[in-house]
């Protein structure tokens, strides 16, 4: 990915201006308050009798009336699809709604989103979850039936807490705290919007929970060890490009080929594939779920394979004997160029063809496959297919590409 100089520039200038004035002045002027992600709640004992309807109203459809943009955009992401098939679909086999609840932390956090009860819990399961286009396919408020729960990481989760908006400073401003506006009562500008700390909540486990050194999610810290920290761009500039609403990851094969620069080619009668993680804030990939296959094939003058090669890139964790480890961890780092050789080719190869898939959803798929191999429930079994059959369709080619020998 290509990052425009101009506004790395801008960045790298502001960061030694906070570094020069110290911590005090980030605490005071850009960190949410301190229990924002602390058991996060959109409600408040506090009533806006003078609210209207629409303003009172949490559910995404009802933020689209007036901030469509950002509604456009995230209805197609992950994070509009966090209460998921997948992921709901372990609920039955999980026996208690407070289990679920400790899932919920992360896919649907909102006080308001998590479940009461059992019963709850099991009544949650049995409305459509998503339509074709996404749970929310239109900006409509009267089509908007399911529960704001249904709605996964939604417009709130990020923005509101007791009934405050907080959101970024505006675009080109640099006012922080509260500000006054003729709708939802205005809101709280505050620059953690901007920081990659804003993400971690969810997507950084605790140093305390690691395997071989690294918790499972890790991702900020990987970001923090790379020279994108360094030069300021953040998860947002990446993820949300001009504040955009996308948050496109590992399952948009536009937003891989960004991050990588991929080239084949013959080195000393031996044909190469060199993966340069040039524009990847993190890890390739930077969770355990993914999976990324490298082959090469070698074929002769009649178009007849004689030999293949392969090579995974992977972090790969198993659970065993009520603990997890890690078999391996081949993963791609930023900046670093990792390169895999179609060695000893036979004599006759004329040709060698790089393929690199990627398997978004690798892990889970093994996941779903032994919960349905178990006796799950009528309603975990509809679930848990449905989120299988997305594993495979999730998959694809990133690269292919011939290499001539002779
Ligand atoms: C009736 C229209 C309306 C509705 C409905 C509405 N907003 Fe707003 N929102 C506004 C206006 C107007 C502003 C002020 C923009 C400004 O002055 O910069 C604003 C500001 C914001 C900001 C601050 C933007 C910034 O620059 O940081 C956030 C965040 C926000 N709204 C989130 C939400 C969320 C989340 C919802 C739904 C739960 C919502 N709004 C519903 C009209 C609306
Ligand atoms: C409240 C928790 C939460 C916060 C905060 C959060 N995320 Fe997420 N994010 C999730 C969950 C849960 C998923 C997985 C959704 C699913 O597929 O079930 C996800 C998925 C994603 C994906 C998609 C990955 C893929 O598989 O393609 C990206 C990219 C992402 N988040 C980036 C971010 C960035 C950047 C931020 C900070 C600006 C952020 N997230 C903040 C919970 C969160
Ligand atoms: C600390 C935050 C966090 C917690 C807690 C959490 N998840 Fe996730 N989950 C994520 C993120 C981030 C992703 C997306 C990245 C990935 O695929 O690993 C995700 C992805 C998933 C997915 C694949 C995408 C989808 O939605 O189909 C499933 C299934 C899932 N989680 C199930 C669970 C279950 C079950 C629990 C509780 C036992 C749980 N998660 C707890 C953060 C969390
Ligand atoms: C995962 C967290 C997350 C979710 C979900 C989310 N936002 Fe945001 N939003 C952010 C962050 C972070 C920024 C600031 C990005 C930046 O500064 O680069 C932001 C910025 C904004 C702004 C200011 C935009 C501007 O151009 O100044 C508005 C308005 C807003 N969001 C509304 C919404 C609405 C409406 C939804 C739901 C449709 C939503 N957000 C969902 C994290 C989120
Ligand atoms: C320099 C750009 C860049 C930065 C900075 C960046 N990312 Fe990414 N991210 C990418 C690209 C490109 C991908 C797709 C390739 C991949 O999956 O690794 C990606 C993928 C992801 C995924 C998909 C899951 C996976 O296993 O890869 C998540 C989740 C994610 N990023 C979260 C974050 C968070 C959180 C931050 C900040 C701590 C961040 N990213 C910083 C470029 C970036």
């Amino acid at each position: 990915m290509r990052v425009k100089v101009k506004y790395l520039r801008h960045r790298s200038i502001w960061a030694i201006i906070c570094l020069a004035a110290g911590l005090l002045l980030i605490a005071a002027s850009s960190e949410l308050p301190e229990h924002y992600w602390q058991q996060p709640s959109a409600s408040s004992t506090k009533q806006h009798h003078d609210w209207s309807d629409l303003e009172k109203d949490l559910r995404p459809e009802a933020c689209a009336q007036c901030h469509d943009s950002q509604f456009q955009a995230w209805k197609h992401s992950f994070h509009a699809h966090a209460y998921s098939e997948g992921l709901i679909g372990q609920f039955p086999g999980m026996g208690n709604h407070s289990r679920g609840n400790n899932c919920l932390v992360c896919h649907a956090p909102l006080k308001e989103q998590q479940y009461q009860s059992d019963d709850d819990m099991l009544e949650s399961l049995k409305i459509k979850i998503r339509q074709p286009e996404g749970v929310n396919a239109e900006a409509d408020l009267e089509a908007a039936t399911v529960p704001l729960r249904h709605t996964g990481v939604s417009c709130a989760v990020c923005h509101v807490r007791g009934l405050e908006r907080f959101g970024p400073p505006r675009m080109g401003s640099k006012q922080t705290g509260h500000i006054q506006t003729d709708v939802h009562g205005g809101f709280t500008a505050n620059k953690g919007f901007e920081q990659s700390q804003f993400c971690a909540s969810c997507h950084q486990f605790a140093q305390s929970n690691a395997i071989n050194g690294k918790p499972l999610e890790n991702t900020v810290k990987e970001w923090q060890e790379s020279s994108f920290a360094a030069k300021g761009v953040t998860c947002q500039v990446c993820h949300m490009p001009h504040r955009r609403h996308e948050f496109k990851g590992i399952h948009h094969p536009a937003m891989v080929r960004k991050g990588l620069e991929i080239n084949v080619k013959k080195s000393h009668g031996v044909a190469q594939i060199v993966i340069h993680s040039v524009g990847v804030g993190h890890a390739f990939p930077t969770y355990v779920t993914p999976k990324v296959v490298v082959t090469a094939i070698a074929r002769d003058r009649n178009n007849i394979k004689v030999k293949q090669w392969q090579w995974e890139i992977i972090r790969e964790v198993r659970y065993r004997a009520g603990a997890w480890e890690e078999a391996r961890d081949t993963r791609i780092m930023p900046d670093e160029r990792r390169l895999y050789r179609a060695d000893q080719a036979p004599t006759t190869t004329t040709t060698v063809q790089f393929q690199v898939r990627v398997i978004p959803d690798a892990f889970y798929r093994g996941v779903y496959e032994s919960l349905l191999a178990g006796t799950p429930s009528e309603k975990a079994e509809t679930l848990l297919k449905t989120a299988l059959k997305r594993t495979h369709s999730s998959e694809f080619n990133l690269f292919d590409d011939v290499v001539k020998l002779h």
